[in-house]
């Protein structure tokens, strides 16, 4: 494997093995300086810049990451984050008493949290559809999936990469199955800009919510909702502000979500930054965002590799790029038991204190996995060293478990 030596990149902290880009992603150096070059653009002459520039600069960026995913500028709005994005679409869209809002077992618990109080407030139903236990087949998915819509389903959630297992879903054939019943698809897809190409006129989805500070590493705080121009009618603003360009052009729907109250815009307009940054990576034979993501996917199959043979236990998806790409969990064993208390497992804090490896252990109906995130920063040394950390531990929670039943 051709190796990128990017981790002097990164501001990583020496010493700690990152594999947790998926819940965190940090912005490569280049990518910092555009938002610090920025930001004392905005120092130097706050006013000038809000009140004169501020607007054509957001118009700029928001053209470029709309060009990257697929759509037209005129599409998407900038958004904090993906939690952000879904708040404005399941305050707006239109549920009465008795309406359904459909969402898949794999959906990130924040976003079930916000549908699910959505609906309380109407008295609408949120309902969560299990997916197949084991993925590979798209039919059988999108037919189970489709088994829970009733006459009465306003919305589907479907995320485009799953945060639990880490899996990709087929989100174009469920978007094009949506649309043959009328029910509209808002997707949840933090994980995907960078870690796949979106295509968002092709997808024809009606709301599309991400976070640009995980795969494509923008700075913290850089998100875009995307609405079609058929659901536009459906939202409202959370945070309701002027409404309106300060440039005194034609208004349009995404001025309601321009200006919301004074805040720092550097981390959007350093999101072309963090596209030219995957854009412009020359790996030798494989360049730009090929090289970035036969680079992550090699290190999640190497990573595949050795914990499927450490734990006998298969991944939920076969070793097929379709299903998984710069991340993915593994299916730890069955005495790896529930944590009783506190919020990370203490296989997460083990590997943290005795190895200073960042990798989430996540539990999920009932089991546990570990999450591998790669990015550019990481080699395969990363996955060795969590494979050993790994297998120490396992190692002696197994002997407490039999020293427990004894
Ligand atoms: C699937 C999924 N949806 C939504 C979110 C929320 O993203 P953010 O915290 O950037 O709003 C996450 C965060 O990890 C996620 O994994």
């Amino acid at each position: 494997m051709a190796i990128p030596p990017l981790r002097d990149d990164w501001n990583l902290r020496p010493g700690v093995t990152y594999l947790n880009h998926g819940s965190f992603g940090p912005a490569p150096k280049p990518v910092l300086a555009a938002r610090q070059e920025w930001f004392e653009r905005l120092e130097a002459e706050p006013m000038d810049f809000y009140v004169r520039q501020m607007e054509d600069h957001l118009a700029a960026a928001r053209e470029r990451l709309a060009a990257f995913v697929g759509t037209r500028g005129d599409h998407l709005t900038f958004v904090d984050n993906a939690t952000f994005g879904m708040n404005i679409v399941a305050a707006g869209f239109p549920l009465a008493a008795g309406d359904e809002v459909l969402a898949t077992n794999h959906e990130y618990g924040a976003v079930q949290r916000i549908w699910r109080k959505r609906c309380e407030k109407v008295g609408a139903r949120f309902v969560v559809q299990r997916l197949p236990e084991r993925l590979g087949d798209v039919d059988e998915l999108v037919e189970m999936l489709f088994a829970a819509v009733t006459p009465r389903t306003r919305l589907l959630g479907v995320s485009h990469i799953t945060s639990p297992p880490a899996v990709i879903l087929p989100v174009h054939a469920t978007c094009r199955a949506a649309r043959q019943r009328g029910v509209a698809v808002c997707i949840d897809g933090p994980h995907a800009p960078a870690a796949v190409s979106i295509g968002l006129d092709r997808l024809d989805c009606d709301f599309y919510v991400a976070s640009c500070h995980k795969w494509l590493s923008a700075p913290f705080g850089s998100g875009f909702l995307y609405v079609h121009p058929r659901a536009r009618r459906h939202i409202e603003p959370v945070i309701v502000s002027w409404g309106a360009s300060l440039s005194g052009r034609p208004a349009t729907w995404h001025d309601e979500y321009l200006w919301m109250g004074t805040r720092d815009p550097s981390p959007f307009l350093a999101v072309p930054a963090a596209i030219d940054f995957l854009e412009r990576l020359d790996c030798g034979s494989t360049r730009g965002l090929d090289a970035f993501r036969n680079w992550s996917q090699e290190l999640v199959r190497l990573a595949r590799d050795r914990i499927t043979r450490l734990t006998g236990v298969e991944p939920l998806v076969p070793d097929d790029p379709a299903w998984f790409g710069t991340m993915l969990s593994f299916p730890l064993p069955d005495f790896v038991l529930e944590a009783s208390e506190g919020i990370f497992h203490p296989l997460q804090s083990a590997l943290w204190e005795r190895f200073q490896i960042e990798t989430p252990i996540v539990n999920w109906h009932g089991r546990r996995f570990v999450r591998v995130s790669c990015h550019l920063y990481n080699d395969a040394d990363d996955i060795e060293r969590l494979t050993s950390a790994l297998e120490e531990l396992l190692r002696e929670m197994s002997a407490e478990k039999t020293r427990g039943t004894r």
